[in-house]
C-alpha cells in the first residue's frame, strides 16, 4: 500500500491560549552598539526605549504579566563603568517612567537582591512599587541583581530556619511551600520564555518557575525588538502544544 502523505503541519485547532505571563532575557544591547560603532552604553540606552515599547505592547495585547531580566547577579562582574551606566540608566528610568506606568495601569514590581543595589535606586524602586500597588492591567517586574540559583537558595535557607525554629516540620515542605519563599510569590509561572540576540541558554533566569515554560529564541537584538516581534513570538507560543508530561490526542 502506497504511503500515506504526511499531512502539513498546522496550528492545532485548539491552540496554547494566552499567554497570561511573558518573561523576557533582554540580550543584545552590546552587540547592537558594536554593530553601529557606538559605546555599549549608546545600546543600553536603545534597550530602555525597547522596554518602555514592550510594556505597552503588552498591556494592549492582554498580556497580565510581563517580566524582564535586566540585570542579573552575574553582570556585577563586568566592568565599574558599564555597571555605571546601567544603574545610572534604572535611576532615569524609574524617576521618569513612573507616572506614565500608573497611567498606563501598569503594576511595577522588582525581584532581586536589593542589598547590591544603590540605596538611592532602592528607594526609588519602593517609591515605584508602593504607588503602582493598585495598579491591576498589568504586571511588571523588573529582575534586578537577580540570579535564580541564589533565589532557590535563600528560600531553601528561609525553610531551614523556620525547621530549626519548630514552625515547620520538614515534611510541610512541598512544592507550593517552596515557591512561597521565592520572590516570584504571588506571581504565576511564565507561559513564554523569550530571549533575544540569538543567545540559547537561560543564564541563571528564573530556573524553578521556568520548569513547564514555552521557549522562544528570536536574533532579533533587544534593541531592535518591538510590537510585530512580540506579536510573532506569542503566535509561535500558541502553535506550540503544551503538554506537560501528559498526553493530548
Ligand atoms: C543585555 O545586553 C543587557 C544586560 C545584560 C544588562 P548585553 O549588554 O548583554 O549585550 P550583549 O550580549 O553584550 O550584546
Ligand atoms: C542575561 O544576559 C542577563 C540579562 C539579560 C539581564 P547576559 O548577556 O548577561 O548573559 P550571558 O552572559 O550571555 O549568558
Ligand atoms: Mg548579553
Amino acid at each position: 500500500m502506497a504511503a500515506q502523505p504526511l499531512p502539513s503541519p498546522v496550528v492545532p485547532a485548539d491552540p496554547a491560549p494566552g499567554p497570561l505571563h511573558v518573561a523576557v532575557i533582554m540580550d543584545g544591547n552590546g552587540r547592537w552598539a558594536k554593530a553601529r560603532g557606538l559605546p555599549r552604553t549608546a545600546g543600553h540606552k536603545r534597550g530602555a526605549d525597547s522596554v518602555r515599547r514592550i510594556v505597552k505592547s503588552s498591556a494592549e495585547l492582554g498580556i497580565s504579566y510581563l517580566t524582564l531580566f535586566g540585570f542579573s547577579s552575574e553582570n556585577w562582574t563586568r566592568p565599574e563603568t558599564e555597571v555605571r551606566d546601567l544603574m545610572g540608566l534604572l535611576r532615569f528610568y524609574l524617576e521618569r517612567e513612573v507616572a506614565e506606568l500608573s497611567r498606563e495601569g501598569v503594576r511595577f514590581r522588582v525581584i532581586g537582591d536589593r542589598e547590591r543595589l544603590p540605596a538611592d535606586t532602592v528607594k526609588l524602586i519602593e517609591n515605584a512599587e508602593r504607588s503602582t500597588a493598585h495598579n491591576t492591567r498589568l504586571n511588571l517586574t523588573l529582575a534586578l541583581s537577580y540570579g535564580s540559583r541564589q533565589e532557590i537558595v535563600a528560600a531553601a535557607r528561609k525553610l531551614a530556619v523556620e525547621v530549626a525554629a519548630g514552625r515547620m516540620k520538614p515534611e510541610d515542605i512541598d512544592e507550593d511551600a517552596f515557591a512561597r519563599r521565592l520572590f516570584t510569590d504571588a506571581i504565576p509561572d511564565p507561559d513564554l520564555l523569550i530571549r533575544t540576540s540569538g543567545e540559547q541558554r537561560i543564564s541563571n533566569f528564573l530556573l524553578w518557575q521556568l520548569a513547564y515554560t514555552e521557549l522562544v529564541f528570536t536574533d532579533t537584538l533587544w534593541p531592535d525588538f518591538g510590537h510585530a516581534e512580540l506579536e510573532a513570538a506569542i503566535a509561535t507560543y500558541r502553535s506550540r502544544d503544551r503538554r506537560y508530561g501528559g498526553v493530548t490526542s
